[in-house]
């Protein structure tokens, strides 16, 4: 098969790494893809949330699946284009594709199918949310319903955070994204990840993960995009994920397909987990990032058949060959990450690395120039490692982190804490 991977992440290198291990992949093409994933694969410049450019690409070049990394093209309507003109894709199309573009939605589906999340209320106007806010008392949540790259969301833990959040919000810090806000009642519990593989109809767990969202050890600083992550998540137990997938995941999948929008691809359940009942804190609908890159090293070359699978609604046949096995991955950013830095600075030490089916390197913001690595982005390497036990797999990635030459990085050293 001719397959396409849209993204430039560590994701999509996670993803095109375990797509060249299947026999099935015939041509690998990736867009636009970044320094690391060039060395296994071909890059394409492309504007990947333009429909249109997508389908001529893939007509081009005979691609047989297209399989979307992030969330921009697939509520953009990239899938839906694809569908429409006979190419197979991996990826909800733009209407399904609500679950994360719009927090509103996700609440009216949990509402419609009864799964288990935050109570709640919408607003399109500052004094009727700031007269719930006062009413409801701190700590509360409030939401930018639209997607603002991870930044929409403040957990106001005191009334005056809440307020200057409403103002922020109606003024315009998200554009578009807050014209309605979502508040919410604060859930406490251990937050967790289940990624689910849906083809419309049926569904298939692939796995639980971690993320670490702060960016300074212990969680504290500032939010970042996530800063390492491992799988399984030790706190999502056998019995959690089958209460997550019956009460929350299914449902959802079930009430999609009731309104003639059916869910196909990655459902990403954000999970608060307290006294063993888990709750929805939302949806993304494709792959976290690092998330991905601990469930791909652990799936390897399998995991482009469970994509195939889900794409061709074959989940009822399909299952997953599980191996007792951990992963992590520890990202490597540059500093000033989640504010401003510098790009251009030349990373050494990663030629002198093993990279084998335990031990990889994932790249996300990197640029080849004159035969060097360097940093074009905010989040640059996923150190990633595979063990028969986390502090296994740990270990091997940090002998791997310490390897690196980069003056101009950071990284956390304390991933996995929690689970160790
Ligand atoms: P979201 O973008 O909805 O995942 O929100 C970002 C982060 O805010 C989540 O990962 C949680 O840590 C936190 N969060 C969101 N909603 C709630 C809630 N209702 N209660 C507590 N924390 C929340
Ligand atoms: N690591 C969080 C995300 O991909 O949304």
């Amino acid at each position: 098969m001719n397959i396409l991977i849209l993204g430039s992440g560590g994701r999509e290198h996670s993803l095109a790494w375990a797509v060249m291990q299947n026999p099935k992949c015939d041509r690998l093409i990736v867009a636009p893809g970044n320094a690391g994933i060039a060395q296994i694969a071909e890059c394409a410049v492309l504007d990947i949330e333009n429909g249109g450019t997508v389908v001529s690409f893939a007509e081009e070049n005979a691609i047989d699946f297209v399989i979307v990394g992030p969330e921009a093209p697939l509520a953009a309507g990239v899938a839906d284009r694809l569908r429409e003109a006979g190419v197979l894709v991996f990826g909800p199309s733009a209407e399904a594709a609500r679950l994360e573009a719009s927090k509103s939605f996700t609440k009216e589906i949990c509402d419609a199918s009864g799964a288990p999340t935050a109570a709640y209320a919408r607003f399109t106007e500052a004094e009727p949310a700031k007269a719930y806010i006062r009413a409801q008392g701190a700590p509360i949540v409030v939401k930018a319903d639209g997607l603002a790259a991870g930044k929409g969301v403040i957990v106001a833990m005191d009334e005056q955070s809440a307020l200057d959040a409403i103002d922020d919000m109606f003024g315009g810090a998200f554009g578009g994204a807050g014209a309605e806000v979502v508040i919410e009642e604060f859930m406490e519990g251990e937050e967790a990840s289940l990624f689910v593989l849906c083809d419309g109809e049926d569904i298939l767990s692939i796995g639980t993960a971690q993320d670490h969202k702060r960016v300074g050890e212990g969680d504290t600083g500032l939010n970042t995009g996530g800063m390492g992550a491992y799988s399984p998540a030790p706190v999502l137990s056998a019995e959690i994920e089958a209460l997550a997938m019956d009460q929350i995941v299914r449902p959802t999948v079930a009430e999609m397909k009731r309104r003639d929008t059916p869910f196909q691809g990655v459902l990403y359940a954000g999970l608060m987990i307290k006294d063993g009942q888990p709750r929805l804190v939302e949806y993304n609908v494709r792959f976290g990032d690092p998330e991905c890159q601990v469930l791909m090293m652990r799936l390897g070359a399998q995991a482009m058949d469970l994509l195939h699978a889900a794409a061709e609604g074959r989940l009822a046949e399909t299952r997953v060959n599980w191996a007792d096995d951990h992963a992590i991955t520890v990202v490597l950013a540059a500093k000033g990450y989640p504010g401003s830095y510098e790009k251009g600075s030349v990373i050494n030490g990663l030629d002198g690395l093993v990279e084998d089916s335990r031990n990889m390197v994932f790249h996300a913001g990197t640029k080849a120039v004159d035969g060097q690595i360097q940093a074009s982005g905010g989040r640059v390497l996923n150190v990633t490692a595979r063990g028969d036990t986390l502090q296994e797999a740990r270990d091997r990635a940090y002998a791997m982190v310490d390897r690196v030459d980069w003056p101009e990085g950071f990284y956390r050293r304390d991933i996995g804490w929690r689970a160790l």
